[in-house]
């Protein structure tokens, strides 16, 4: 399919989100990622229902994939993702993930989107204990694991999110899952290298990347960290 990073002499993934691209110039900030060491896209949809914001959603989507070079790592911040599977496949989506807080039938919604050919990512806000996870780790390919409110870019990273990369890499380990843990919020290149020695598999960074003078550099830094 396309690198998921399952390969352990691989080093960590670098997921830049688009959130902090300029919308003026989508298709610009696409190549500049597609020429870069970043290995997904990560697009943030957001419906300020489940989260206090508006992001883009499926057509904005399926542009960018006209451009992506690298495979499309869609977080859903939505109410009920369970009915959009089949329209985020035909946008283009590689990795779905959905959030543990906005699901009811968590299990099925993983296999529904396995089901359509993509891998399957659950994420779990800031507050939500990872061993909520245990009767599920098996069946999905990615934990996001929030280091920020889920809403906005240029947040603070929330510390506590070491301790919980731990606990689910344990979690993992003890499972016999092969789950990737994404983190997304506050990734900079000061803590990155703490993070990747931590447990994390793949950073997503938005405002240090695209706020940063050389942008090809800062994704360098991330992922040599
Ligand atoms: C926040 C999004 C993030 C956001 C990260 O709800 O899920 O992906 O774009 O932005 P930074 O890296 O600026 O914290
Ligand atoms: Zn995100």
């Amino acid at each position: 399919m396309f690198n998921f990073g399952q390969n352990n002499f691989m080093s960590h993934l670098i997921a830049p989100s688009m959130l902090s691209a300029d919308f003026a110039n989508l298709q610009h900030d696409i190549e500049i990622i597609n020429k870069s060491e970043a290995d997904w896209f990560h697009l943030d949809v957001m419906d300020g229902v489940f989260v206090p914001n508006i992001s883009f959603g499926l057509p904005v989507i399926s542009a960018i994939n006209r451009y992506a070079t690298k495979p499309l790592d869609v977080h859903l911040m939505i109410v009920h993702p369970e009915r959009y599977i089949a329209d985020f496949k035909m946008a283009g989506t590689d990795i779905l993930t959905v959030h543990y807080e906005a699901v009811t039938h968590l299990h099925r919604t993983i296999h529904a989107i396995k089901e359509e050919g993509m891998k399957a990512g659950v994420v779990l806000n800031p507050h939500t204990n990872v061993m909520l996870l245990k009767d599920i780790i098996r069946d999905v390919d990615m934990v996001l694991l929030m280091s920020v409110n889920p809403g906005f870019g240029g947040q603070q990273f929330i510390e506590n999110t070491y301790s919980k990369i731990g606990e689910l890499k344990n979690m993992i380990h003890a499972s016999s899952s092969s789950a990737l843990i994404e983190v997304d919020g506050g990734v900079t290149t000061e803590n990155a290298s703490k993070l990747v020695k931590a447990g994390a598999d793949v950073l997503v960074a938005g405002s240090s990347i695209f706020k940063s003078d050389d942008i090809l550099k800062t994704i360098h830094t991330l992922k040599t960290a």
